[in-house]
């Protein structure tokens, strides 16, 4: 890389603010969420169907409605009666479980422990002594604590994790709620701006229509009115407060009171991050991970993101591509928009294109809003379901390239997912692409954003690409080339110079990681080398140093032969004992072939397919568990 390249730029700026979480290699499977399923009937519906439909997947989460009033560290004993027995029975199905976390605490329940904890360790945001405009208007008269209105039927008040005590606190809670209650495997962090509904206005929205009319009112000061109001603190709107669907700025936060909320706003979800996952940790002693909604540089070392609560258009589809792009220049790798969108309904169409970009997402979560109708694949027909798995089952065939490129910018910082321009820098062509993304230096993606569009017209930079389906080489660069696109096809190209690890798909990936291994090779140059690896490792321990494999793969193409060597660095061999190197699919063979060997022994099992010059070289065994290195040669005549 050269030292100059956009990526040696994100790679210096990880060094600054922290390189990315490496998330475990479950999370990097399908996941499907909604708000509103309401019952744990609805909810296993949608579990049964995505299994029926056979689409891979890994986690199942729960939003708010999975709660007893909308309560943190509770659950709905009546509509999600049988809730605990049923996320372990999905465990032993494969199917992990991740539930939400909104930060707003009911203090108007009896006996909810989780406040009353919180009220002993003294862990809110306060109002500054003098300047308590809520004096008055909080039950017991003398609540020192901000006080707002989020979810929960009931006023909330806002931990403060500036606090040490907080973090203290909400590693209990959660300790307790999985020992106790559900037996999660990550959690999803919402609401964490804070957000607070309609401050400033008569009442929030959701307010009970019973209730005398209510709302958190932030005073006039210089914090809460500044003279100049960025306009993305107050929605574009005009009239407006920058504590308008948050707290006030006169907030008090910090073991010694030392911040106002106006200097650590931006910083709330961010310091909520670090305890959050401290506290899984503690709790599960695995990797696991948090996805928060509210983010700051350097969030990405805890956490990775999902890109709020968009709406399912055709704009917001193609938005998703700049989502994650920004998120990954910003640190954040693990990243992904709520795939058929969150508002409104999408059309079966919509859900198989967002569901092929899906799959390209390093978050791959569809999730929908409270009044949508269903849309996990099968709910949106047969053929959503068909294209779902098709797409799903290429990207779990992809999950041992994509877990080594986590584990790259977990170790050096950069990015994942790029633009064309990040990795063609100097091609003027490539400076505006925001149709197609790729996936690391080899991998480029070129979805369908458009209703009733069956091609794409898709920009090859100067080099050599391949097509990822048939290996057939695009004949001309450095242009644009319409490509078909029919509804069950995503474009996927393989640049000239790579080498992808792939592993065959299964219904999840504790079974998708047993399976064998296969390569992708793409030659660049004749006597060039091409290098490509795999890091593989337990997939969920918190610390993998000392218990992990990296394999290299060099092939050179040459005029009488290619070489292709398989080696290994350092070895775990319990890691990879059950796997073996199954399949290479070497493109742009264009001589004719003599005979393949490895390791000296003739190997006659292979295809050599005229029209496209790819050579697949199947029914391997190549074992991966030993440092030994092996030689595949290809002779041509
Ligand atoms: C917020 C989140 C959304 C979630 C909803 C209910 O709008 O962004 O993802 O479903 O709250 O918890």
């Amino acid at each position: 890389m050269e030292e100059s390249s956009p990526e040696a730029l994100i790679q210096a700026y990880s060094s600054l603010i922290g390189k990315p979480y490496m998330p475990p290699y479950w999370s990097l499977g399908f996941q499907l969420s909604r708000y509103g399923y309401n019952s744990l009937a609805k909810l296993k519906a949608a579990v049964d169907r995505t299994i029926e439909a056979k689409i891979p997947y890994d986690v199942q989460y729960a939003d708010i409605d999975h709660f007893r009033k909308q309560l943190d560290f509770t659950y709905d004993t009546v509509n999600f009666n049988g809730l605990p027995e049923y996320i372990k029975e999905l465990r032993t199905k494969g199917v992990r479980f991740i539930i939400i976390l909104d930060p707003a605490i009911n203090m108007e329940e009896q006996n909810y422990t989780t406040h009353l904890n919180g009220l002993a360790n003294d862990i809110y945001i306060k109002w500054p002594n003098d300047q308590n405009p809520q004096f008055n208007e909080t039950s017991d008269n003398q609540n020192p604590y901000m006080v707002g209105y989020v979810w929960p039927e009931g006023k909330t008040v806002f931990p403060d994790f500036f606090k040490q005590k907080t973090h203290e606190w909400w590693m209990k809670e959660i300790d307790n709620h999985y020992k106790n209650t559900l037996t999660f495997d990550g959690l999803w962090i919402d609401m964490n701006e804070p957000a607070n509904f309609d401050t400033n206005k008569p009442k929030p929205w959701n307010w009970p229509p019973n209730r005398p009319e209510w709302n958190l009112k932030c005073p006039h000061n210089d914090y809460d009115d500044p003279p100049y109001v960025p306009l993305i603190a107050t929605h574009y709107g005009k009239d407006t407060r920058i504590s308008d669907k948050t707290l006030c700025m006169r907030g008090i936060q910090g073991d010694n009171n030392e911040f106002i909320h106006y200097d650590v706003h931006n910083l709330y979800g961010w310091s909520q991050t670090e305890p959050t996952l401290k506290a899984l940790r503690n709790t599960l002693n695995k990797r696991s991970i948090v996805i928060t909604r509210s983010t700051y540089p350097s969030s990405g070392t805890n956490s990775g993101h999902w890109l709020g609560d968009n709406t399912s258009i055709w704009a917001h589809l193609k938005q998703n591509i700049i989502g994650l792009l920004e998120f990954n220049l910003f640190g954040i790798p693990y990243i992904g928009a709520d795939i058929c969108g969150f508002f409104g309904d999408a059309t079966p169409e919509m859900c198989t294109r967002w569901m092929q970009i899906g799959a390209f997402n390093t978050f791959y979560r569809n999730h929908n809003g409270y009044n949508g109708i269903d849309q996990d694949p099968l709910a949106l027909g047969k053929d959503v379901a068909d294209t779902s798995r098709k797409i799903t089952e290429i990207r779990y065939s992809l999950l041992p390239t994509l877990y080594t490129l986590f584990y790259l910018v977990s170790q050096n910082g950069g990015t994942v997912i790029r633009s064309v321009m990040h990795e063609f820098p100097s091609d003027p062509r490539a400076m505006d692409i925001d149709r197609q993304f790729m996936w690391g230096s080899s991998l480029l993606i070129s979805p369908v954003l458009d209703k009733n569009v069956r091609s794409v017209y898709a920009y090859f930079p100067k080099t050599r690409w391949f097509d990822f389906y048939t290996g057939k080489e695009v004949e001309t660069t450095g242009r644009v080339h319409e490509i078909d696109a029919p509804l069950d096809h995503l474009p996927l190209h393989v640049r000239g110079g790579s080498i992808l690890v792939t592993q065959e798909s299964a219904v999840n990936t504790d079974l998708s990681r047993k399976n064998p291994f296969g390569l992708i090779i793409a030659p660049l140059k004749l006597d060039q080398k091409v290098k490509g690896g795999l890091y593989w490792d337990e997939g969920d321990v918190i610390d993998a140093s000392g218990n992990s494999t990296l394999i290299n793969f060099e092939f050179t193409p040459g005029s009488n032969r290619h070489i292709l060597k398989v080696s290994a660095q350092e070895i775990n061999f319990a890691l990879l004992e059950s796997n073996y190197l199954k399949t290479i699919r070497i493109f742009g063979v264009t001589s004719q072939i003599d005979n393949v060997t490895v390791n000296g022994v003739v190997h006659t099992k292979y295809e050599h397919d005229p029209r496209t010059y790819q050579l697949t070289i199947f029914d391997l065994r190549i074992k991966l568990d030993s440092v030994d290195s092996k030689e595949i040669i290809v002779n041509l005549k």
